[in-house]
């Protein structure tokens, strides 16, 4: 296992898969490293790509403004990262090698934060963190306890974007993962 120093480095230097080939800047996490709740998304969109920070554009804004309304602050209470840390052209999903050319970083980071709970942000994520039989529409909302760490799927915040339906279901599980953070 890597320390925070050698980790960014390495992931900065990664020419792992191809996406390292169209890079601007490597997307490598964003928050308090030391709190217990851990996002996961999928991987870096246009606005990430431009700056190195994840969540930054119109997504990751909606999720900042959900999880702020509810005093959940990135630069204190959660950490960001994905399942890919460079863009995939066009915000196609990443492929399926690309995501375990990458996954061995999340878990370094996983394991160096040591977080009680990890939320998954859509489809992608909850494939590559809990299995495919997982399914968002099905499943979002419930906790599994996995080595000691509570994870649950939820929409990408992409989605709630897309289809305002989905709002009071996302609000419903950021609620949630507010109420458990402050029990554990
Ligand atoms: N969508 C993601 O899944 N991750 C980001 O960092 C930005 C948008």
């Amino acid at each position: 296992m890597l320390q925070w120093k050698d980790l960014y480095e390495e992931c900065s230097n990664c020419t792992s898969c191809r996406l390292s080939e169209s890079r601007t800047n490597m997307v490598f996490g964003d928050g308090n490293y030391k709190s217990d709740l851990l996002f996961v998304g999928e991987a870096p969109g246009r606005d990430e790509d431009a700056s190195g920070v994840p969540f930054v554009g119109k997504a990751g804004k909606l999720l900042e403004k959900a999880l702020n309304s509810l005093d959940l602050h990135r630069e204190k209470d959660y950490y960001l990262a994905n399942i890919c840390k460079c863009r995939p052209e066009n915000n196609r999903n990443p492929k399926e090698d690309e995501a375990a050319a990458c996954l061995q970083y999340l878990r370094n980071q996983v394991a160096l934060i040591n977080p009680k709970i990890i939320i998954c942000l859509g489809a992608v994520p909850t494939k590559y963190i809990l299995g495919k039989e997982f399914k968002i529409t099905r499943d979002r909302g419930k906790w599994v306890k996995r080595k000691g760490i509570y994870i649950m799927p939820t929409f990408h915040p992409a989605a709630i974007l897309r289809d305002t339906n989905k709002k009071p279901l996302f609000w419903e599980d950021l609620k949630e993962i507010k109420r458990v953070k402050e029990m554990l």
